[in-house]
C-alpha cells in the first residue's frame, strides 16, 4: 500500500510487505520510545485526537507517539464534550477538525463511523476503534508483540493460538484474525460462550485461506499445546444491558493454577487490555503478574512504537527522524 497520506481504517488494507515495512520503522523508534534520543521531526505538526469512547492505552499512546516525534496533540474526549452532542454530523466535524490538524486519530462507538468520517476529512485519519468492527493499530502492535515474544524473524507461519472471551464484539480479535489470515498454516482455537462466537464471515475467511479453526466453550482443553493465548474482556458496552453482560462475566478466567495445569510452560499470555479485574470477572488474575510469559505490559509498550511508525509513514517523515535527533538530557532510568 502507499502509506503516504493514507487513511488507516482496516487491517484489510495491509499485505505482509506493508506489515514488515511498518515493523522495521517501529524497530527504529525504540531509542525514542525508550527516552534515549529525542527528535523534532514533526515540530509544528498537530494531531487531532478524537476519542468518542473511553480509552486509556490507545488515546495516550497515540498522543505520546506524536509528542515523541516532536508534534503537538489537540484532544476531544467523549461525545458529550463535543458538538456531536448538539446534533453535528460526522461530516461537519471531519471538515472542521481536518482544517486544524495534520492527521486525525478517532475512536467512536459505531461500526463504520471512522470510515464515514474519513470521507469528509482533508487529512489522513487513523481508526482507533469503531464499535465492534476493527482496531487496526491494536492488531499491528499485537502481531509485533507476538513476533518479539516468540523470537520470530520474518513471517509467522505455523502459529498455534487460542483466542478467548468475547469474540463476537471484541474488535481487537476481529482485526487480529484479519491480519493473521495473511500468513500460512495457523491453527486458531476460538474459546467463547456460544452466544459470543467469532463472526462467521471472519471464520469463513480464515478457513478459505487454509488455516485451521476449532471453536469450543471448553477453556481447559482449548488451552493445550498453544504458542500463545490471547484473552479478551466481555465488551459490556456493546450489550443491551448489564444483566446480559453479567451472564458471561467470569466464565473464562486464566490464573496461575489453570495456566500450570493446561498451558505449555512457556505459552505467551496476551490481552489487549483493559482486563476486567473485578472479582466477578477477574479474567486474567494478578497472580500471573510476575510470570515471564505474561506479555501484556510489553504489548502495551509496543503500541507507542507501532503508532510512531504509522505516523512516520503516513506523514512521509520516516527517513528524516534521525536528522533532528539528540540525546535526552533528563533522568530516564525505568524501574522495570
Ligand atoms: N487496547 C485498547 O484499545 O485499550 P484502550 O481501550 O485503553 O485504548
Amino acid at each position: 500500500m502507499n502509506f503516504l497520506g493514507a487513511h488507516i481504517l482496516s487491517i484489510n488494507q495491509f499485505d505482509t510487505q506493508d506489515v514488515e515495512r511498518l515493523f522495521s520503522i517501529a524497530d527504529q523508534m525504540q531509542p525514542y520510545a525508550h527516552r534515549e534520543l529525542k527528535t523534532r521531526v514533526l515540530e509544528g505538526a498537530i494531531l487531532g485526537s478524537l476519542f468518542f469512547e473511553p480509552s486509556t492505552r490507545t488515546r495516550i499512546s497515540f498522543g505520546c507517539a506524536f509528542n515523541l516525534l516532536g508534534g503537538q496533540v489537540r484532544e476531544t474526549t467523549e461525545i458529550k464534550s463535543s458538538a456531536l452532542a448538539k446534533g453535528e454530523s460526522l461530516y461537519d466535524t471531519a471538515r472542521v477538525i481536518s482544517g486544524y490538524s495534520d492527521i486525525i486519530v478517532m475512536r467512536h462507538t459505531m461500526d463504520g463511523s471512522v470510515e464515514e468520517f474519513s470521507k469528509a476529512s482533508r487529512v489522513p485519519v487513523i481508526n482507533a476503534g469503531d464499535g465492534s468492527a476493527e482496531h487496526p493499530s491494536q492488531a499491528l502492535l499485537d502481531l509485533y508483540t507476538i513476533k518479539k515474544e516468540l523470537n520470530i524473524e520474518g513471517e509467522i507461519n505455523g502459529l498455534n493460538i487460542a483466542l478467548v472471551g468475547d469474540l463476537k464484539y471484541g474488535r481487537t480479535v476481529h482485526s487480529l484474525c484479519k491480519l493473521l489470515k495473511l500468513y500460512k498454516n495457523i491453527s486458531f482455537t476460538l474459546i467463547s460462550p456460544s452466544e459470543l462466537k467469532m463472526p462467521k464471515d471472519i471464520v469463513d475467511d480464515l478457513l478459505k485461506s487454509g488455516h485451521e479453526v476449532n471453536e469450543t466453550e471448553n477453556m481447559e482443553t482449548g488451552l493445550g499445546d498453544k504458542h500463545l493465548v490471547y484473552l479478551t474482556r466481555i465488551q459490556e458496552e456493546r450489550f443491551n444491558n448489564q444483566e446480559e453482560a453479567n451472564t458471561y462475566r467470569g466464565r473464562f478466567r486464566l490464573n496461575q493454577s489453570i495456566y500450570t495445569a493446561h498451558c505449555e510452560p512457556d505459552t505467551v499470555i496476551m490481552h489487549p487490555l483493559p482486563r476486567d479485574s473485578r472479582a466477578e470477572a477477574n479474567e486474567l488474575d494478578n497472580d500471573l503478574n510476575q510470570h515471564p510469559s505474561l506479555a501484556i505490559f510489553r504489548q502495551a509498550d509496543n503500541g507507542v512504537l507501532i503508532r510512531m511508525a504509522l505516523f512516520a509513514l503516513t506523514l512521509g517523515i520516516e527517513k528524516d527522524i534521525h536528522l533532528t535527533s539528540n540525546k535526552v538530557n533528563w533522568y530516564t532510568d525505568r524501574r522495570f
